[in-house]
This record gives C-alpha cells, structure tokens and sequence, in this order.
C-alpha cells in the first residue's frame, strides 16, 4: 500500500464504546433524537443524520454508477432524518472517481441516486448533496523527477553547488546532497513539494487562477445548486471543511491581501459571497447550509473563537443549517510514500476529524461536543436559531440524547456507525437496539478511503460473499453493501 499510517495520539489509550442503553419504541418515539426538525424548506422527520462520506464508487469521469446508488439505498433503508451525498465536484474538470456536478450531464445519475434514496426510505429521508472545491494536489515525486524537472533553479540553489555552470549541472549536484544538506538548502515550500508533493495554496495569489477564485466560485457552486434542486435534491450543504478551498479561505493561516484574508471577516468574505450566489440561484426551493470546522487542530489554525464568529455570520447571512466537523487538514499530514498523494486525515488534525478508539485522555467519543455547545451558544446569543449539526464518534442513543437534552446541538450525525450498520436508527426507533451492530472505531473504512479504494466496513464486508445477488467490490472478495436485516 502507498498511504501513510493514520496518527495515533501518545497516549494511545483504549476508550471502550460509550453504552447506555437503548429504549423501547415507546421511548425512543418520544425521544428527542426521534422529533422533527425544520431546515429552512426541508423538514426532517427525525433529528438523525448520516453526513457525507465518500465512497470512491463513482467513474472515472465522476459519474454516479449501480455501487454509488446501492451506497445510497442501503443507507436509507436505516431511515435517517437526512443523508448527505458524499462530497460532490463542482467543476468541469477530471477528478478519479469523485463524484461531479459540475455540467448537467452529470444529472440523470444523481436523480436516480435521488430515486433510490426516496424508494429506498419509503421517503421518510431528507437527501442533501455537498459541494466541494478543491485545489490541485500532485503525488510525492521521485527526488530525480523532482530536481530534474520540477524544481525551478533560482540564486540559492545555485550557491549551493558553486562547481556547476549551467541550471542542468546544479540540478544533478543537488540531486547528491544528503537530507540534511537539502533541507538547508530548498525553501520550506520546495521541501515540502519534495516530501509531500506540490499542493496549491489559495493564498498563491501570483497564480491568475487562484487570484480569480473569489470571482469564479460564486458562479461554480450556484450553478451546482440549481442542478441539485433540479435532480430532486432537498439541500445542498457548501463543503467549507477539512482541507478543501474554502476551509482555506476561512483558515487563519489565509493571508491573502486581496480583502479574502487576513481578519476573520475577510477570511469569511468569500464564504458569505458563495453563500448568496446559491441562495440568490435557489431561492428557498431547497435548504442551504454548510460544514465547517470547530477547530481546525493545527499549529496556528483558526480556533473555537473564529468558528464562533464564523457560525453566527452565517446564521446572520440566512443559512438553514450548519454542520460542524473539526480538523483533517494537509498542513501536519503524515508525509506520503514516493507515488503517492499527501491525505489531510493522517496527522494530529485527523485525528481529531476521525478518532479511533486508540486515543488519548479526551477519548474519541463525543469529540466535537463541547465545541459544537460553543457555537450554538453564540448563534443563539446573537439571536438566531440555526440548526446546528454535530458529528465525531457519536455511536449510542445515550450520546444523542445527552447532547439534545444539554442543547449542544439540534441534530446529532454519525458516518462511521452508520456504515457499520446502516440500519441502526430503524433498530433503535423500533425498540431494537440491542440488535444494532456496533461500530469498532478502528477506521478500516478509512484507509479504504485513503487509498481511494470503494469503502465497506469489517463488520459485514466477508458476510455471505458468495450469496446470489451479491454485490462485491473490485478486489473480488468484499460485498460493497451491508447484508439485509429483517
Ligand atoms: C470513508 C469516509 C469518507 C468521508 N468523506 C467525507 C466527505 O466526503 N465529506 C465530509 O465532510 N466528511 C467526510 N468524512 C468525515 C465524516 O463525515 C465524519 O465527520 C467523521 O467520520 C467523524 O464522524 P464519525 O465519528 O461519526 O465517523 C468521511 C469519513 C469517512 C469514514
Ligand atoms: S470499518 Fe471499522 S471504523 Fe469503519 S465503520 Fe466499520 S467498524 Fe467502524
């Protein structure tokens, strides 16, 4: 396998999965978890949630295909409040098998993914679909290629190798100095387009592309919008998290000098200006949120006090929702092998994104909480009432319960248990929870992901391979949807 190892805290203790219990049907039916809820137009049957997770089942071109809509369908027959459509490609340009909406050929697929999402749940399930931008990333090169013919020979790569007379020379006398002598000699973004691979930054404002960005993206994601309101979409959710473009506006580190960075009013400028391109497009057709992050858990990332300020901003701008993740970022993941792309949920940020259960003292369940309390808190303090969305190793009606009942948030998400077993929320809703099969938070579903290879999880992917109707992944050996339950 190319990929990194996911970072494991120090400490690395063990957290046993929160319990609690589980209600009857008469109690879970009285449940706050189990009441609705208002997202501007979609109204959803239960406070459930199921966020974005990518699969890597698309084509090549981005195109939904039979494994996508099986993904979809299986999730909704558990019956969630509301699923959200992994993240989703708002250009027009080749991305591997991530999902696009981009152009409208990319829409009789997503109105099937629709169709089954709504057959699948009886239509007791809100769909909403994320868009996402992102800038370009290139795999760790070889050290020839990369001093042979990506690096661009300036003054002090040449006083480095003072015997050489021509740029050709230079770069075969840097080629045989050792790694502490280059890590003197190339500037820090040389290095790390040596070590990590050349990642574009958003704050590269000598490139006309990313200069434009505030100019070209509003139009991207509106016009992305429309197409989900025309596929039968119920929301879209703006992907303003991880390590993706507009997480990078809203960073801290985003010293753009352009009015888009700087303060955290620039930093959130653009967000906003997306924001009322796709409301402007959709009206109140469909609801429009986003996700952000809490925290973005690197050294001198934004912090609690910026998601504060950046929730109530977009509480004031009108938002139906917004959803909170925290950290999976590029800037501390672990260093990729040679042919390999850097992932951003490989260091510390991570593991604050996707914890497992080897963790440290705060443990991984839960995680996200106390921030998400946080900025309902200021949200409700500058006197809007925004749904807030929390997620992070939520896997027991307890949890849920506890985190409504404090008012932390309105709704409570879980992606890796719902992937461990899809039919959770209907077992619990039924008075069956001492049936729901129980998510190991050891996140072998996330090295799937890392090496962009069709996620399944443990629990159930070796379950009945050889049944007739079975559908197995590329590899041959693993089913790509979880085994009926009845
Ligand atoms: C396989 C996989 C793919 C994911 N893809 C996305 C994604 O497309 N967009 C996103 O915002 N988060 C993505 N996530 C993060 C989850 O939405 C969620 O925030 C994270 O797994 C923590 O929640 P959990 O503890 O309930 O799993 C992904 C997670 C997994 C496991
Ligand atoms: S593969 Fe592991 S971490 Fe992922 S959903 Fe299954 S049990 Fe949970």
């Amino acid at each position: 396998m190319l990929g990194a190892p996911m970072y494991r805290p120090p400490e690395r203790i063990k957290h046993a999965p929160p319990d609690g219990g589980w209600p009857t049907a008469d109690q879970a039916r009285d449940a706050r978890w189990f009441q609705p809820i208002a997202l501007g137009p979609a109204m959803l049957e239960h406070r459930t949630w199921i966020p974005a997770m990518v699969p890597w089942r698309a084509t090549d071109a981005g195109f939904t295909t039979p494994d996508v809509i099986a993904w979809y369908r299986r999730f909704a027959e558990g019956r969630p409040g509301a699923i959200v459509v992994e993240a989703t490609g708002i250009r027009d340009v080749p991305s591997g098998p991530l999902l696009r909406i981009g152009h409208d050929r990319f829409l009789p697929g997503l109105r099937e993914l629709e169709a089954a999402v709504r057959e699948g749940s009886d239509g007791h399930t809100r769909l909403f679909i994320q868009l996402i931008d992102f800038l370009s990333i290139r795999r760790r090169p070889v050290a020839q290629t990369f001093f042979r013919r990506h690096l661009v020979i300036m003054d002090h790569h040449r006083a480095a190798v003072p015997s050489a007379s021509t740029d050709d020379e230079v770069r075969e006398g840097l080629l045989g100095l050792d790694d502490a002598r280059i890590e003197d000699v190339l500037a820090p973004r040389e290095l790390e387009s040596l070590r990590m691979g050349m990642r574009e930054r958003v704050t590269d404002t000598d490139a006309e592309h990313i200069r434009r960005l505030p100019e070209t993206l509003p139009s991207l994601f509106a016009d992305a919008a429309v197409r989900a309101r025309e596929a039968g979409f119920d929301g879209v959710e703006l992907h303003y998290a991880h390590a993706y473009t507009m997480a990078s506006f809203l960073s801290r580190k985003n010293d753009r000098t352009d009015g888009y960075g700087g303060s955290p009013a620039a930093r959130v400028r653009l967000p906003l200006e997306v924001y009322r391109a796709v409301r402007d497009a959709v009206g109140g057709d469909i609801a429009v949120g986003c996700r952000f992050l809490s925290e973005e858990g690197i050294d001198g990332g934004s912090t609690l006090g910026d998601a504060c300020e950046y929730g109530v901003a977009f509480a004031k701008a009108g938002m139906d929702f917004v959803s909170l993740s925290r950290g999976g970022k590029f800037e501390d993941a672990q260093p990729p092998k040679v042919g390999a792309a850097a992932y951003p949920y490989t260091g510390p940020s991570g593991h604050e994104c996707m914890p497992t259960v080897l963790s440290d003292a705060k443990g991984p369940f839960g995680r996200n909480v106390e921030c998400a309390r946080a900025i309902r808190e200021a949200i409700h303090g500058a006197g809007h009432a925004t749904p807030v969305v929390v997620t992070g190793g939520i896997c027991s009606f307890a949890q849920a319960e506890a985190i409504l009942a404090a008012q932390s948030a309105d709704i409570v998400g879980a992606a890796r248990q719902s992937l461990a077993d899809p039919d959770w929320f209907r077992k619990i809703a039924l008075g069956r929870g001492a049936e729901v099969r129980r998510c190991k938070f050891t996140n072998y579903c996330e090295a799937l992901d890392q090496h962009h290879k069709q996620v399944t999880c443990q629990l159930w992917d070796r379950e009945a391979t050889d049944a007739p109707d079975v559908m197995l992944a590329s590899d041959g050996r693993r089913r790509l949807v979880a085994p009926k339950w009845s």
